[in-house]
């Protein structure tokens, strides 16, 4: 455990909040927030307290250069008294291999937890606790050093904040594949999980929408041939009954999802292949019926059957099993062990340790 102090008013913030009826995802801001500063290779003591806004110069190099990084995790709460996470490890991991692609100092696994434990147990009596609520964890670190130099900053802050939430867009989707705009290349920043990456996502997402479309379709940088990812999410399509999902190329995010939906999926016995997915070739199965389904998941949205791909030119191919029915047992299984209703064979869940409570 590192060393953090604990603000007076942060129970007081914490029993005045009112937990809203409609939560939406990552709209309602916690009451309360972790935070710890880092310079010049040292980092500080941790601190919770109020919410509140923070003082940036306006030269701090984040807002310049885009110095950031970010995680997003839940902590469930369905049916218990104490709040569970899922797999945060994998999330510190991340963080890590983030802070090292956009040159950031990596954080210990000790002030990661404490951080991710201090919010989730004091946030513990507003985490809603419906099957599909959760309390949305957004671990984060930018840099805040005040200099318009063009380098890498020796000033940075790591911060915890949170948002209790309801699940994602759980329907059916229907979803644009970009043909034009990309939003990651081989050696760029796509495996890691930078601020740049989604503003540059923005603008695909708007036509995508505009178009009646839910997310939009990502396909490599080079040749605009392989599915990278779908929006925010990792893709998976189930081709003559085994699940296909794109390889780790170095230009998509891992997502803990996918893995988790991967060791799952082969614990029930199906065949998992990793590798690249040609869009026309896939285009060509679904008309075929060779693709049945197909689905996107990640934190947020956990897993999502997708029911149409359509084209800018407004061609559309519907999946057989817009509902998929392999693609829901998937996620029944995966939801039943983060919201511990079924047995965590795997390892995955974890309790806060008793000494983080108030
Ligand atoms: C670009 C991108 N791909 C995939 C994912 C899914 O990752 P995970 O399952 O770890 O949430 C996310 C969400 O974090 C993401 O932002």
């Amino acid at each position: 455990m590192q060393k953090y102090t604990i603000d007076q008013s942060t129970l007081s913030a914490v029993h005045k909040f009112i937990l809203p009826e409609k939560l939406g995802f990552g709209l309602v801001p916690a009451p309360i927030m972790y935070s710890a500063e880092y310079m010049d290779g040292i980092w500080g003591d941790g601190y919770l307290e109020p919410a509140r806004a923070i003082e940036l110069q306006p030269s701090a190099k984040v807002l310049h250069y885009g110095q950031e990084i970010f995680e997003g995790m839940k902590a469930y709460r369905v049916g218990q008294t104490h709040s569970n996470l899922f797999r945060p490890e994998e999330n510190w991991k991340r963080f890590n291999r983030s802070a090292q692609r956009m040159a950031m100092p990596e954080i210990s696994l000790d002030r990661f937890m404490d951080g991710v434990y201090l919010v989730t147990a004091y946030c513990e009596s507003l985490t809603p606790s419906n099957s599909g609520q959760s309390l949305y964890l957004r671990p984060f670190m930018f840099a805040s050093e005040p200099s318009l130099e063009v380098s890498g900053a020796n000033q940075f802050t790591f911060m915890v904040i949170a948002s209790p939430s309801q699940a994602i867009h759980t329907d059916s989707m229907r979803v644009l594949i970009e043909r034009e705009m990309i939003r990651a290349s081989r050696g760029g920043t796509g495996a890691a999980k930078t601020g740049g990456n989604y503003a540059s996502s923005f603008a695909s997402r708007q036509i995508a929408l505009e178009k009646g479309f839910d997310q939009c379709l990502w396909l490599d940088a080079q040749n605009h041939q392989s599915i990278e990812e779908l929006s925010v999410m990792n893709f998976f399509a189930v081709i003559d009954g085994d699940l296909h999902t794109p390889a780790l190329t170095g230009s998509l995010l891992p997502g803990i999802t996918r893995d988790s939906i991967i060791q799952l999926a082969k614990l029930m016995g199906l065949k998992v292949i990793e590798e690249a997915i040609n869009i026309d070739l896939l285009i060509g199965q679904i008309k075929s019926g060779q693709c049945s389904e197909a689905f996107c998941c990640g934190t947020g949205v956990i897993l999502s059957p997708i029911k149409e791909l359509g084209e800018h030119d407004g061609s559309c191919y519907q999946l057989a099993r817009p509902e998929g029915d392999l693609s829901c047992q998937l996620r029944t299984k995966l939801i039943d062990i983060q919201e511990r209703r079924a047995e965590d064979r795997f390892g995955w869940i974890e309790t806060v340790p008793p000494q983080f409570y108030p």
